[in-house]
């Protein structure tokens, strides 16, 4: 844990403990020529040089001189599959000739071809595959990163998975905060063909309590053939009940009202959401659901994008992801996902910066720990080339992030 100040900062950032909601995400509090101090990782000061208290002389600070540079909190990427065995780029090949996400997957390729190639490898090969997309996260201003199972589909391969999350989670060289989630329900796998109860059975009375305290977060992909409603449903209710928060792959593909479920269910998030109906967004708004939108997986999926301005005009929370995965989405790059918000989802920059920090936070249940710039919030900040923050998606799909702060320590410098 380190002590640390920046000095002459152009500080940029959203405030509060909670999600900002609707009109409420486009605020952000600047401050010219600011200071930050970072003491044993935890934000101590934000303001100006006259009010700064004095430092106490028996500690050491490193400091940086930002330059009159923006200074924001370090991006929360909420929505990742970071852990996974083999590649799929034939796949995609497919797809840009014609094929659907969905019929690749119902002929066996698609989830349950990463499920083979990850039972296939050892905990270590799949940390290591991961941590080497950690480090280019990094690069773009991650600091907090959601990682997922589901391609193991088997209590033993499902272990695996978490068990290298939390291989890389506490690595003490590791910068990046890491949050797990157990996503057992991604997909039916070929053994239980025919038979999702079955399946979802085996994940309520076997694998639950096998992976408690290992995962944050219970998350599922509710679509048509898939999980539907009714097995959804119980499969959260259960999780909720021992102790896990909920997250679900909601209307990615069809309106199935996954959206309705999660404000039922009480979930933190409800995520990708192309084809939420409006009913699905009234329901998230009031129960204070947080929407996570991922534009990489629509650009990848030649799909619309999922109507974030319906979303902030009904007052709800928008968080903005990656889904960095292998099959639907093949992309970690945070600079592209601003562009798409800013561009084709209509979002303005404060917007997105705010879905990409303090919301993603909340989506991470951390909100009250990382996502803004703010006294007793960890040191995790992004320092960019310019003093201007609105560059960030007018320099469209290419890094602006010079400096990352993680917890204090500076984790990665571009040049
Ligand atoms: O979030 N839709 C379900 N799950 C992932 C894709 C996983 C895969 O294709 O490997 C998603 O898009
Ligand atoms: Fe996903």
């Amino acid at each position: 844990m380190s002590n640390l100040i920046v000095r002459h900062a152009h500080i940029c950032t959203p405030c509060g403990l909670q999600a900002a909601k609707g009109a409420d995400m486009s605020r952000l509090k600047e401050i010219e020529d600011g200071i930050i101090v970072i003491e044993d990782g935890i934000i101590t000061y934000v303001g100006v040089d006259e009010g700064m208290p004095s430092l106490p002389e028996d500690k050491e600070y490193h400091e940086i001189d930002a330059c009159g540079n923006a200074v924001l909190p370090g991006f929360v990427d909420s929505h990742t599959h970071l852990i996974f065995g083999g590649y799929r780029p034939d796949e995609f090949e497919w797809r840009m000739k014609g094929d659907t996400y969905m019929s690749i997957m119902e002929r066996g390729g698609g989830i349950q071809s990463t499920v083979n190639a990850t039972r296939e490898a050892t905990r270590e090969e799949l940390a290591d595959k991961a941590q080497w997309f950690i480090n280019r996260m990094l690069r773009d201003g991650v600091t907090t990163v959601e990682a997922k199972s589901g391609y193991g589909l088997s209590l033993e391969s499902e272990l695996k998975m978490l068990d290298a999350i939390k291989t890389l989670a506490e690595d003490p060289k590791q910068k990046i905060r890491i949050v797990s989630t157990f996503l057992g329900a991604h997909a039916v796998p070929k053994e239980y063909k025919g038979k999702t109860a079955d399946y979802v059975d085996l994940i309520i009375n076997e694998m639950l309590p096998a992976v408690k305290g290992k995962a944050k977060f219970c998350d599922i992909f509710t679509e048509k053939n898939v999980f539907e409603i009714e097995d959804s449903r119980r499969l959260l209710n259960a999780a909720r009940e021992m102790g896990f928060d909920l997250k679900l792959h909601a209307d990615e593909i069809v309106t199935l009202g996954g959206a309705e479920l999660s404000a039922e269910v009480g979930a933190v998030s409800a995520d990708h959401l192309l084809h939420v109906s409006d009913e699905g967004i009234k329901r998230m708004a009031e129960a204070g659901v947080v929407a996570t939108l991922l534009p990489l997986t629509a650009f990848s999926l030649k799909e619309h994008f999922a109507p974030a301005r319906k979303f902030i005009e009904a007052g709800a929370a928008v968080a903005l992801a990656t889904d960095l995965n292998p099959g639907s989405c093949f992309s970690g790059s945070i600079p592209l996902t601003i562009a798409l918000a800013c561009i084709y989802m209509n979002m303005s920059v404060e917007e997105t910066i705010t879905a990409l920090t303090l919301n993603g936070a909340a989506a991470c249940g951390l909100a009250d720990v990382t996502g803004s710039i703010e006294v007793g919030k960890s040191g995790d900040l992004c320092i960019l080339h310019f003093p201007n923050y609105r560059m960030l998606p007018y320099y469209v799909g290419m890094n602006c992030v010079k400096t990352v702060v993680c917890r204090g320590e500076v984790a990665a410098e571009n040049d």
